[in-house]
């Protein structure tokens, strides 16, 4: 018995030794949970809207009723995030002040939403998706394309402050993968030479046009419909008798 419990040590020491017990990304791209002080990010910096952005905080408070301004939360750390580039702590503060609430109420929204970004961030952050179904379309090749044409590696920022590169989990437009999101545009159906165009434009100051990179208008099939081809029946066919 002693001997088999040994051997069974043995080999999960062994196999330990061989293979990490975590095998996310999310480790490689994403920022800390907890807030460290930073120069650049620590409470006795002050945040304060914009008089534009005032107004703007004010009409998305206006939507939401009495008793339920918390609501406001994400849309209002979000306009921070557009003013200021990214999501510092004491513009957490502020949209705390503003809802009335506990810090800590937003600290928790703000660690839990990847979209918030919490240490400086690059003029473009270029968002690639490696999930399963961009994955099978190539994300691995978009992505080491990614890393030489910038110079970056997942997680890291240039230092001349224009490039953050991040590893995501699925966007939404797995029927148009491989796909990158920079800012607030998707680029869909990549391929290593539409990848380069893309980010070459960005560095030479143009605006790709964002979308899929095949033709296709959006999500429909590329080629002919291969089914659906028929007009559509009306409601009610085969259920009513007179139709
Ligand atoms: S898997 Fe990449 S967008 Fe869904």
């Amino acid at each position: 018995m002693l001997k088999l419990f040994k051997e069974i040590s043995s080999s999960v020491g062994k196999s330990l030794t061989k293979r990490g017990l975590q095998t996310t990304c999310a480790l490689q791209h994403d920022s800390l949970f907890v807030h460290r002080d930073t120069p650049e990010d620590n409470p006795d910096i002050v945040f304060e809207f914009t008089p534009e952005n005032k107004k703007r905080a004010e009409a998305i408070l206006a939507i939401y009723p009495e008793g339920h301004k918390r609501a406001a939360m994400i849309p209002l750390l979000d306009l921070a995030q557009r003013q200021y580039g990214w999501l510092p702590i004491s513009a957490m503060h502020k949209v705390a002040e503003i809802l009335n609430l506990p810090r800590m109420r937003v600290y928790e929204v703000a660690t839990f939403y990847t979209m918030f970004m919490r240490k400086p961030t690059g003029k473009y952050h270029v968002q690639i998706c490696t999930t399963t179904p961009c994955w099978l379309r190539g994300s691995d090749e978009i992505l080491e394309a990614i890393k030489k044409n910038l110079k970056l590696e997942v997680g890291e920022t240039s230092k001349d402050m224009l490039w953050t590169l991040s590893e995501v989990e699925c966007l939404g437009a797995c029927v148009n993968a491989p796909m990158v999101q920079i800012n607030d545009d998707y680029y869909e159906d990549l391929t290593v030479e539409a990848t380069n165009e893309i980010l070459d434009e960005l560095k030479s100051g143009g605006k790709p046009a964002p979308g899929p990179r095949s033709g296709r208008f959006a999500a429909e099939p590329i080629g002919e419909p291969t089914s659906l081809k028929s007009e559509p029946l009306g409601p009610g066919v085969g259920v009513r008798a007179d139709l």
